[in-house]
């Protein structure tokens, strides 16, 4: 069946009330054009009438922004009182009767009509000639058939097209100056990037300080173009290709927020992607990333049919599918044959479907016949995963983001919303000028901790590695001066293991004091941050890669349980802990079973009965025993037992710590099969590539930080042929497992039967419901948005003692600076979608920025070259010199693969979960004169691999 016949072929129309929901609980019943109408109090007439079906023409009001009367186009008329009011800013009454069409109301609406549009870019109204102009569809709308003034009269000011963003452009012949771009700036983003510059006729819409939009603060989020009535603001793609003809919903492939888009397509070309008003995570907002970011999908260098070499250092050769299949499974089973059961495993990834993941593990467990099975989850949450079990009893965040919206006292620690959960940032923004308060923990000056309209009320700027010192001195405080919340403590949680606790925080080395000292920060601060955290109000906690990534990863992650649960900020809306995932199905490949000790649902692979079930409905023995982790598959290479590995969409040569070490791992072995869009750093060390498939090009589903379960829609065929899912199908049949599945739904079925926190999901309720946070089953069909409301998932909540121990990794005479790493805004991960897009051009290099301070001593100038050197390796980069990091710290992004800051990294991990310490190295830095010796032969691997690409490529 062709793809087009399986798709919708309209575009998904969202209604615009006009104004926001109000949420006043008391109703208030009017009468509308003879309809009676009950909504609740507070709401306007223009959303009251829509609510009815009675649309009244807009232009300045939109329900994404409050109501700000400028257009005059709303009017109406209310009997009892004189005048025609706009119905956008005008709230509902008892006993109102609104009149929204009469002959007095259409002349004015005309009368305004014919204003905007006789100084608007046209020469007639009619829309054959100006199909680029939208305002004529309003002009239409009110019944517009003549202006009298012309068309050739005095035009507002117009300086020319800005074309400068790469996504979109600005026209302001067609703006109308009705701000409602400057508002979706100011109230959804919470950038403050647009203002109204000048005044009347003159006055225009203006970027920053009347600069081109790429100049000034703009993030492109693009809601000002979301926002815009006429066009003037517009997507290039719009231009280019022409408007949408159908949409269909689907899920952000970028990061942990899960942002909901309509995807709009004109063929099987999408044309934009609008963020969804119906999504639940965001809300109708969205980053530059979700809403701009997909072109990597049709980019030259994706790879799009199959390869295979006999040795890393031949050219790659095209094949067939069945070649490629075929393989892969005779070197599985020969290195099995050979080496033995275990000698093989897999790689799940964070950034496919759930449906994807669980097939992988299936893979491994029924088809390899090994528990050798992990996820890059390892390298980022795994310490979530362990702390949230053992303190709550599961391992996932405790609220959904409408949360935020109840919150008083955000503490934000180890995270950077800004920059990598951009559409959590906006909310938060929200909220915080609204009045809610903010602490911030962390090493550098993240933008929130002030920027427009946003000031954190503390930021504790602590020494990278030091977390678990300042959240047991935070805890210390709220023990000691009585601010414990004894009546949750003692109904919710193990009132034992409390007094054990509370004894232990307690004790004077976890004073404000005595942390303050090793962690830099004034003891005062703490003791005034855990006194607002701990009285002022709804208390909730967000933490991010800052908290796991380190030597005591889980340690941290619990002492921040801790001190929720001695504070009662847990079981309801404005609370909780969240961890702010970094991909976008982080969540979902942890919840699959992609840890080796782990089947769906968390449940360990020892216990007999869940097993068992699994058995059942697989028909195959599974391993008692966990397999191996990622560094332990990487040490068993180098020594010699471990052969073989799948990775699915990872790019661990990359991602992971020590890269020396997992190059040695990955040469070591006699067959690296990757499964992904782009030859990535990994498959230089690959036998078999096989080229996967995009968001775009799969049906499936995500899991957000939230564990909210959402539907990817398939909007074109796969360009390589096959969703990821089918491929690793494909291998287990040719393993001589058949798998048997012929939609992802029919896999999501499967997870459901095996997983009790699944059992009441499947494609057909997603679809009602548009979306489902688990646990989803008979106790909570519709899902459950706020976790631990009534009582933990482990009984009661377990506190844990949290000894302070400093990771061995210490600055010295040799390494005196601490390094520490995260994301920009523009970029993911490692970077290989979104330097494959125009956001490159917000971020071609990583730079290492270094205080000022810091730099002078070593006489580095901003934009040298440096290099940066660890006990583990050294790499160069170029300096950024800034106050945002302490003396003593630098830190650096990790999006390109020519900078390969995990080099430096070093092997230390934590302690319960292996996830690699990235945030703290001891390093040296000094002048350089450009890339290492390493660096440049690393440089050439990568430039002949895509050399190779590019030669298939032309030769077709
Ligand atoms: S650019 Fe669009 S949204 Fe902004 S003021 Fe002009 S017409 Fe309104
Ligand atoms: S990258 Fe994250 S915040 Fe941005 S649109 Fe995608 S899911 Fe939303
Ligand atoms: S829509 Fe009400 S004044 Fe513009």
């Amino acid at each position: 069946m062709a793809l087009q016949e399986t798709l919708p072929h309209s575009l998904i129309h969202e209604i615009d009330f006009g104004t926001p929901r109000s949420k006043s609980e008391k109703t208030v019943t009017l009468s509308v054009d003879g309809k009676q109408v009950s909504v609740p109090e507070g709401t306007s007439i223009m959303r009251a009438a829509m609510e009815t079906g009675i649309e009244i023409p807009k232009l300045c009001a939109t329900d994404m922004l409050e109501a700000f009367g400028s257009c005059r186009l709303c009017l109406v008329e209310i009997e009892g009182r004189a005048g025609t009011p706009a119905s956008c800013t005008t709230p509902v009454a008892e006993g109102m009767v609104v009149r929204t069409a009469s002959e007095r109301l259409d002349r004015l609406r005309k009368g305004v009509m014919e204003l905007y549009v006789s100084d608007h870019p046209v020469d007639s109204l009619d829309r054959s000639k100006h199909s680029d102009v939208d305002l004529l569809e309003t002009a239409e709308a009110v019944g517009l058939a003549e202006v009298r003034y012309g068309f050739d009269g005095a035009r507002h000011r117009n300086p020319g097209i800005d074309d400068s963003n790469p996504y979109f452009s600005f026209d302001p012949a067609k703006c109308i100056v009705c701000s409602r771009c400057v508002r979706a700036c100011e109230e959804v983003q919470g950038t403050f990037a647009l203002t109204v510059s000048g005044r009347g006729f003159d006055s225009i819409i203006a970027a920053g300080m009347d600069e081109k939009f790429i100049e000034s603060e703009c993030v492109s989020c693009g809601a000002c173009v979301q926002a815009c009535p006429t066009g003037s603001l517009l997507e290039k793609k719009v231009i280019e290709v022409g408007k949408p003809e159908w949409s269909a919903i689907t899920t952000c492939a970028y990061c942990g927020v899960g942002c909901t888009f309509k995807a709009e397509m004109r063929g099987e070309e999408v044309v934009r992607m609008v963020p969804y008003k119906d999504g639940k995570a965001n809300r109708g907002h969205s980053c530059v990333k979700g809403r701009f970011a997909w072109g990597y999908a049709n980019h030259q260098e994706r790879i799009l049919k199959p390869m295979l070499r006999e040795k890393i250092s031949e050219p790659w050769r095209e094949v067939s599918w069945p070649e490629a299949i075929d393989r892969v499974a005779s070197e599985f089973k020969r290195i099995q044959a050979k080496y033995g059961r275990g000698a093989i495993g897999g790689i799940t990834s964070s950034r496919c479907t759930d449906e994807e993941t669980f097939l992988v593990q299936k893979l491994v467990r029924a088809a390899f016949g090994n528990n050798n099975v992990d996820t890059c989850a390892r390298v980022c949450h795994s310490p979530t995963g362990y702390g949230l079990r053992t303190t709550f009893g599961t391992s996932a965040g405790t609220q959904d983001f409408d949360s935020v919206e109840a919150t008083d006292v955000a503490i934000i620690i180890g995270a950077n919303p800004t920059d990598a959960h951009p559409v959590f940032a906006s909310r938060l923004k929200k909220r915080l000028r609204q009045g809610a308060k903010l602490i911030v923990i962390d090493p550098r000056r993240i933008d929130l901790v002030r920027m427009p309209h946003v000031e954190a009320a503390y930021h504790l700027p602590i020494l990278p590695g030091t977390n678990v010192a300042i959240l047991t001195a935070l805890a210390h405080v709220v023990v000691t001066e009585g601010l414990v919340d004894e009546k949750f403590v003692r109904e919710r949680c193990e009132w034992d293991a409390f007094q054990d606790w509370a004894a232990f925080v307690a004790q004077e080395h976890n004073s404000p004091e005595a942390v303050g000292r090793l962690a830099g920060v004034p003891a005062e601060t703490i003791r005034a941050a855990a006194r607002l955290y701990a009285t002022g109000g709804n208390g909730a906690i967000y933490y991010g890669l800052g908290i796991t990534e380190h030597s005591q990863g889980s340690t941290a992650v619990m002492a921040i349980a801790n001190l929720a649960m001695a504070t009662g900020n847990i079981g309801r809306p404005g609370v909780g802990v969240n961890p702010l995932r970094g991909q976008n199905n982080v969540q979902g490949s942890c919840d699959m079973g992609s840890f080796p000790h782990e089947l769906s649902g968390y449940r360990h692979i020892a216990d007999d009965a869940t097993r068992a079930m699994f058995e059942a409905l697989w028909h195959k023995p599974l391993d008692s025993e966990p397999g191996l982790r990622i560094p332990n598959m990487l040490d068993a290479s180098v020594d010699g037992s471990f052969k073989g590995i799948y990775i699915q969409g990872e790019d661990i040569l990359q991602s992971d710590p020590d890269t020396h070490h997992v190059a040695a791992g990955l040469a070591a072995m006699e067959c690296v099969v990757v499964q992904d869009l782009f030859l990535n750093e990994t498959a230089n060390y690959a036998h078999v590539f096989l080229p996967g498939s995009t968001f775009l090009e799969k049906n499936g589903t995500f899991i957000n930080a939230e564990r909210r379960i959402q539907l990817v829609r398939r909007v074109m065929a796969p360009k390589n042929g096959y969703e990821d899912w089918e491929i690793t199908g494909l291998i287990s049949d040719a393993m001589g497992y058949p798998m048997h599945y012929d939609h992802p739904s029919e896999i999501m079925d499967e997870i459901a039967q095996l997983t009790p926190t699944f059992a009441g999901v499947s494609f057909k309720r997603l679809e009602e419901l548009g979306s489902i946070q688990w646990p989803c089953n008979e106790k909570a069909p519709e899902g459950t948005p706020v976790m631990h409301m009534n009582g933990f998932v482990r009984g009661k909540g377990k506190f844990v003692v949290t000894e302070y121990i400093p990771t061995d990794e210490k600055s010295g005479p040799r390494f005196p600076l601490l390094l520490t790493t995260g994301r920009i805004l523009s970029q993911y991960n490692v970077g290989a979608q979104t330097r494959r897009t125009a956001n490159i051009m917000w971020h071609e290099e990583d730079r290492l920025e270094i205080h000022p301070h810091d730099a002078e001593q070593r006489g580095v100038n901003d934009g040298d070259w440096v290099k940066l050197a660890s006990r583990a390796g050294e790499t160069t980069l170029r300096a950024l010199i800034t106050e945002r990091v302490a003396p003593g710290v630098v830190y650096t992004t990790f999006h390109h693969p020519d900078t390969q800051v995990n080099v430096v990294t070093t092997e230390y991990s934590d302690w319960a979960t292996n996830c690699p310490e990235y945030k703290v190295t001891a390093v040296q830095v000094s002048p350089s004169n450009g890339p290492t010796e390493w660096q440049e032969q690393y440089n050439e691997l990568a430039r002949k691999s895509r050399r190779i690409s590019a030669t298939i490529e032309a030769a077709e």
